[in-house]
């Protein structure tokens, strides 16, 4: 099928990438050129694993095309999907700005034939309506320049469009592995023939031809109404970050009365009604998703004259749960003014590039507040040479210069690497080898056996 897709962020240029590498003949269209320009050399301007291989699959078989021109893409898809950017706005609302502009410009170039319009993004409940009406009125406004420059027979004829809503739910760091292997596709909306369409889009995925498991049951797609799909995404967000903010609360009692949450998580997560993923206490949930789509949730039930409280505390607990490794630290060093911490990870969670919302940023913050100097050595960060809010740390470009004259490290993102590094020697190099671990993720035994003092979240 011929798709199009608007806006290249991880979820329009996955989505893109993906649907071309099933075998779709794809458009990604993005205002910014540069992008376009490099996206069109077969680079992803984002780091996901797998990305950039399958986009230049995609592209060497002409499946695959990028553009700034939004009328080209249009002209060229059956199915339009609007995945831009709902970033959170100061007030904890959803900015829909993008949405609001790209709906009206689809309306103003939507041309012939039937089309199914996706709202892949994010979008406040409600939106599938909206985006329906935006697009009525661009197709209006340009109906009325085309009387006006010239004769109604020049009039172009009503196009015939439906609005889907598709939330994702991929991952960042997996978003490939995710696309290919999802739990579910859930397809929001009241026309069939629109439905089925996107039935057919997903064939190849729901039939787990590009699976891990080529063998597992075909995966179950959730047809419903608008709202209840774009409330799907939320729910489903927002249950996920109040376990984790119930696991770090749990952690913290853990703490007082001795006991290990990695052990009670594993006791509770084979209760199957539980599960046992998303139990890993920590330093909180960050990320773009998360925080942006809980407030937002928050927001639309405040708006509707009802208070969510439940969520009001998962994000209460997430904020206090940022200081928990300061307190530690605090509770070991003592005085902070004149101490030097190092950072092992900066971003939100391991295999992205992703320093939104990332808990390493309010912990730099609260430690530079203290007079402490910070260091950090991220896999991605180190090597990208990007700083942007970062210019209170010195990045080190490995580990060991990380750990040279540290008074403690804090392991702030779980990278795999971290498993493999030569902790006997950055013990020696530090000037006390304390490791608070932010994540508990290390091994505590060969840690103490290598001369550190282990502190972990719960433990
Ligand atoms: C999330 C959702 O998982 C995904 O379905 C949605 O589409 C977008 O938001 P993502 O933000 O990429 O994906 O990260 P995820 O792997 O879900 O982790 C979110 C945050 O929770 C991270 O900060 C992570 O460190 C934290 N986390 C996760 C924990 O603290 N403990 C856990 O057990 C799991």
């Amino acid at each position: 099928m011929r798709v199009c897709v608007i806006g290249t962020g991880y979820v329009g240029l996955v989505t893109g990438a993906c649907l071309a590498h099933i075998g779709h003949e794809v458009i990604c269209v993005d205002n910014n050129e540069a992008k376009v320009k490099l996206m069109q050399s077969g680079q992803s301007p984002i780091f996901e694993p797998g990305l950039s291989e399958i986009m230049q699959d995609a592209i060497q078989a002409n499946r695959l095309t990028f553009t700034a021109d939004l009328s080209a893409g249009v002209e060229h898809g059956e199915v339009l999907y609007i995945a831009v950017g709902t970033p959170a706005l100061p007030s904890g609302d959803s900015d829909t700005r993008y949405v609001e502009a790209v709906a009206r410009g689809i309306g103003g170039c939507l041309n012939g034939g039937y089309k199914v319009v996706v709202n892949k993004s994010t979008v406040p409940i409600g939106s599938g309506d909206w985006v329906r009406m935006l697009i009525l009125d661009g197709i209006a406004e340009r109906q009325a320049e085309a009387v006006g420059a010239g004769s109604v027979a020049t009039r172009p004829s009503e196009p015939e469009f439906d609005v889907i809503s598709n939330p994702e739910f991929l991952r960042e760091g997996s978003a490939v592995l995710d696309t290919f292997n999802p739990d579910r596709i859930v397809l929001g909306g009241n026309s069939d023939r629109a439905i089925n369409m996107m039935k057919d889009l997903y064939a190849p995925i729901i039939s787990r031809e590009f699976a891990s498991d080529k063998s597992a049951a075909s995966v179950p797609v959730v047809t419903t109404d608008l709202s209840s799909a774009e409330m799907i995404k939320y729910a489903a967000n927002a249950f996920l970050a109040t376990k984790i903010s119930f696991i770090n609360e749990v952690a913290n009692i853990c703490d007082r009365v001795g006991a290990d949450v990695t052990q009670v998580a594993k006791g509770i997560g084979l209760d199957s009604r539980i599960g046992s993923k998303f139990l890993n206490a920590g330093l909180g949930w960050g990320g773009s998703c998360f925080p942006k789509d809980v407030s937002a949730l928050i927001h639309t039930a405040d708006d509707y004259g009802y208070e969510a409280q439940l969520m009001k505390a998962a994000v209460e607990v997430n904020q206090r749960q940022r200081s928990i490794t300061l307190e530690k630290l605090q509770q070991v060093l003592k005085i902070l003014k004149g101490k030097t911490v190092g950072l092992l990870g900066l971003t939100f969670k391991p295999d992205t590039d992703d320093l939104r919302d990332a808990p390493a940023l309010v912990l730099i913050e609260n430690l530079t507040r203290l007079g402490a100097k910070v260091k950090a050595y991220d896999p991605i960060i180190s090597q990208s040479g990007m700083r942007h809010g970062l210019s209170d740390v010195l990045v080190e470009t490995d580990p060991e210069r990380l750990a040279d004259g540290c008074d403690a490290l804090v392991l702030v993102t779980e990278w795999e690497e971290f498993l493999k590094l030569d902790y006997k020697k950055m013990a020696d190099l530090m000037d006390s080898p304390i490791l608070i671990d932010g994540r508990n993720f290390l091994d505590q035994p060969s840690l103490e056996s290598f001369g550190f003092r282990y502190v972990g979240i719960g433990r």
